[in-house]
């Protein structure tokens, strides 16, 4: 379902969640302004009526697909705030280390609501997911197939596993998003992953041999990617059976179910085809499931294997899906400058890459909003930057290839001290941020349905930026 704006007010504005009233940003209810003067800045403002939005819409479009388990990546946003509202919400989780194991666990998840990626697991992390008992960990090579084999034999206990399997399917996603490629660090080959899955059927006193995996890559445009790896875990499990008479309980298609970061195409000219297309991307999670679960249901008629179609539970991994869109980072102007020589004004506010790594690493896109000046026309071009000592740190594409806009538009004369909101900042975002430059990383809030505020993270002291120094 694609969400429609109300055509009299910008295509960023999206109705009962992000709003102009009174020419001011509100998110659910709450004045951003207002909370950042209450919170000061920078601050994370999540909305729990979107994330609950974004899962209903995720759940809506497996609701036909009677054995769909969704699990959250915990990995673009593990806030606890935001963990148990997503808990809360109904599904599972995905957790990629023995921290956000640890994370999950406190945010109340069961053990059979957690499945584990990783993709170079300590021992540690593994004697901690199987001593948990949880749903699947997924083996990254056949290293970790005996690693697994070892730590189970030494606690007595059998570990549920899933041969994450690399396809070779590419995506037109940015190339450091791209998981599925025999070019990249992930996963387990086809010739080796057929020798995984028999080892792990012959040693089934140790290891439960549940599932096969791919996540094709995140903010994934096209559905062909994932009809590709839906067909070739499809052909193991066939071939498993044909072989071992084995069963898997569960087909792992991976996140990547993209968000549109360009709702609002002011500025999508100035972004490169590639990019904008990647960035624009629409597919939604029912599209992507209908496809994929066409297909192999089409596929199993011809092979007479419905039956172990019926059989098995299909997992998905969203996480940019349910958090991106649900994240506000509100940042405030601390500087301007104006540059005679290229008659551009710069604005240099408070939030840098230190909590936007993907602006630099990716070039990512987040729309730029004034939230104290919501109303008024955003036309007068500015060059954006952040706080840190470091040239890198600006919100345009520092090599000029175009990736991103050379400059934000804002209201005209913007002053120190104003609120600018950086939309769609909730995945990737807080999850990576630091402390850089010796800035104590920001509080987050959030909102709920009555329009109350709870803080889910203070913001650091100066004192916890000497937390565990010596
Ligand atoms: C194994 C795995 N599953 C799920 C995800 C979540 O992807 P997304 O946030 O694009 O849904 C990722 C992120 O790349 C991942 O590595």
């Amino acid at each position: 379902m694609k969400e429609i704006s109300d055509p009299k007010q910008p295509a960023w504005t999206i109705p009962g969640y992000l709003e102009i009233r009174n020419n001011h940003l509100h998110i659910s209810g709450a004045d951003a302004e207002a909370l950042a003067d209450r919170f000061d800045t920078p601050l994370f403002v999540f909305s729990a009526p979107r994330i609950r939005a974004n899962i209903a819409r995720l759940l809506q479009a497996a609701a036909h697909h009677a054995r769909l388990k969704l699990c959250y990546a915990s990995k673009a946003n593990n806030l606890l705030g935001v963990l148990r509202v997503v808990r809360d919400s109904g599904i599972d989780v995905e957790v990629n280390s023995g921290g956000e194991l640890f994370r999950a666990i406190r945010a109340g998840f069961a053990p059979e609501q957690i499945e584990m990626n990783g993709i170079a697991k300590s021992e540690q992390e593994i004697a901690e997911a199987i001593s948990a008992g949880i749903y699947a960990i997924n083996l990254d090579s056949p290293f970790e197939l005996e690693l697994v084999e070892r730590v189970a034999e030494r606690l007595n206990r059998r570990a549920n596993v899933t041969v994450r399997l690399i396809a070779g399917v590419g995506t037109r996603s940015h190339i450091g998003l791209q998981t599925a490629l025999n070019t990249s660090k992930f996963g387990i080959s086809p010739l080796e992953a057929r020798r995984v899955m028999l080892r792990a059927v012959k040693n089934s006193h140790l290891v439960n041999l549940a599932g096969v995996h791919i996540h094709v890559g995140s903010q994934t445009p096209d559905v062909d990617p994932y009809l590709q790896a839906f067909t070739a875990m499809w052909e193991h499990l066939l071939w498993l059976h044909s072989e071992t008479g084995h069963r898997l309980s569960h087909i792992n298609i991976g996140g990547g179910i993209p968000v549109n970061y360009l709702r609002d195409r002011a500025q999508a000219a100035e972004i490169g085809e590639g990019p904008r297309t990647m960035l624009a991307a629409q597919l939604t999670a029912a599209e992507m499931i209908d496809a994929t679960a066409g297909a192999v249901r089409a596929s199993a008629r011809e092979a007479g294997a419905e039956g172990l179609l019926d059989e098995l539970e299909i997992v998905m991994e969203p996480g940019r899906s349910v958090i991106a869109d649900a994240g506000t980072l509100l940042t405030r102007v601390r500087n301007e400058k104006f540059r005679p020589e290229t008659g551009e004004n710069w604005l240099l506010t408070d939030a840098g890459y230190n909590l936007m790594l993907s602006m630099v690493m990716y070039q990512w896109y987040y729309h730029a909003v004034n939230a104290s000046r919501a109303a008024v026309p955003h036309v007068a071009r500015y060059k954006m930057a952040g706080p840190l000592c470091d040239g890198g740190d600006v919100y345009f594409d520092l090599h000029g290839e175009g990736r991103l806009p050379d400059h934000r538009l804002l209201p005209g004369d913007v002053k120190v001290g104003e609120v600018i909101a950086m939309l769609n900042t909730g995945a990737y975002t807080a999850a990576q941020m630091t402390a850089y430059n010796g800035r104590p990383m920001p509080a987050a809030v959030m909102i709920d349905d009555d329009g109350s505020v709870e803080v889910i993270r203070r913001r650091d002291s100066y004192e916890d930026l000497l937390l565990n120094e010596t």
